[in-house]
């Protein structure tokens, strides 16, 4: 069987995880990447694979069946157009653009090249997800009452060296939350109202450093989440699911979602419930039990690459669509606003 050609438009930080899991997935093929950098020439001189400064070049010359885009937020919806244009799929590096109208940019040219555009929210490729998601899609949890989501650490002071890091939109809310808030929606289904507060006290960077988020679903759950850059704090899902090895992996909860029948914590996969055989005495004065599913593990980069090649080649549907990806960047987006306004923001999607 031959390999797709995929390109790797952006080699940077994510750019390099993604031509490691090219190079090693076995259906794909690294056909060349796109970077002006010298660091860029040097990796793709030591995969053996042509770089062009300029990725429209890398397409008219290459022509790859898939392109990942892990370049700046801001230059996802230009990138992500041209490449669709040119015939390719997409694998967008999350957000999937900086503004809700270059998202549906992107969601308009994937309909009009009939192509598919994956969302790099490489957390609903994690095992622990999946099970996750079928859990509370088996209805395990009776009707969804609440979500309450901690994502909470601290960078270290270099992180910050980087002038956009202490800007606007370079802040946790849109570059961590918005993970998390791709999660709450893929057990809860849409959010539909949005309440925040956002600090900057303690770094006294122009962005956040610390939030805190209401939200309303669509089903009628609420949600709460805190996210904070500037706590000494372990709840969270990077260090609490084991994704990456760079963050020592802690044997604790992040997230807790609650039901009228039962409750589920993640990263654990610990689902509380009642007993089965005590009939209808079931209430704070009875015995709950507790189910703990361990899963394989597996890398959820590597799993999106699967995915995405079976996408291209029409055999699955995206785990993460561009629609997906313009939703979770409206709810994000949302809580910026919410938090500068003072107000609740409706989400009209
Ligand atoms: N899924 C995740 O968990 C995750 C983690 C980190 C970053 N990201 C996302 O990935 C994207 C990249 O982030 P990063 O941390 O790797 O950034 P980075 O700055 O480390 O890398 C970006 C690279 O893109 C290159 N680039 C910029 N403009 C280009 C262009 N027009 N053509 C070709 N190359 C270009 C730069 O030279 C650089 O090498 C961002 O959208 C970010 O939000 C996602």
């Amino acid at each position: 069987m031959s390999k797709l050609p995929i390109a790797v438009i952006g080699a940077g930080l994510i750019g390099r995880t993604h031509i490691d899991c090219a190079l090693n997935s076995p259906g794909v093929e690294l056909a060349g990447i796109a970077d002006p950098t010298p660091a860029a020439a040097e990796i793709a001189r030591a995969a053996g694979v042509p770089c062009f400064p300029d990725y429209r070049s890398l397409l008219a010359q290459l022509k790859p069946r898939g392109v990942v885009v892990a370049t700046p937020n801001v230059t996802h919806a230009q990138i992500t157009v041209d490449c669709l244009e040119h015939g390719c799929a997409v694998l967008v590096e999350k957000p999937i653009a900086d503004t809700l109208e270059d998202a549906r940019r992107i969601c308009e040219a994937s309909r009009a090249a009939s192509l598919p555009v994956l969302v790099g929210h490489q957390r609903r490729h994690n095992t622990i997800m999946r099970k996750a998601k079928a859990i509370v899609g088996a209805g395990a949890l009776g009707r969804p009452v609440s979500a309450t989501v901690l994502c909470t650490w601290l960078k270290p002071r270099d992180y910050f060296d980087v002038a956009w890091r202490r800007q606007q939109g370079g802040g946790p809310i849109l570059i961590n939350l918005i993970h998390d808030i791709d999660l709450m929606r893929h057990l809860y289904g849409e959010i539909e109202a949005v309440q925040a507060l956002a600090s900057n006290a303690v770094r006294g960077f122009e962005v956040e450093d610390t939030a805190a988020v209401l939200l309303r679903f669509r089903n009628g759950a609420l949600g709460t989440v805190t996210v904070s850059d500037t706590a000494a704090a372990p709840w969270n899902w990077d260090l609490s699911a084991g994704e990456a090895e760079r963050f020592p992996r802690q044997d604790i909860n992040a997230h807790f979602y609650s039901g009228t029948e039962g409750s589920l914590t993640l990263p654990r996969l610990e689902l509380w419930r009642y007993r089965q055989d005590q009939g209808a005495a079931q209430g704070w004065h009875d015995p709950l039990t507790v189910e703990r599913t361990v899963v394989h593990t597996g890398d959820p980069y590597v799993e999106q690459m699967r995915h995405f090649a079976a996408l291209i080649e029409g055999r699955e549907e995206p785990v993460c669509s561009a629609l997906d990806g313009l939703r979770t960047l409206e709810a994000t987006l949302a809580v910026t606003q919410a938090a500068a306004t003072g107000s609740q923001v409706v989400l009209t999607g």
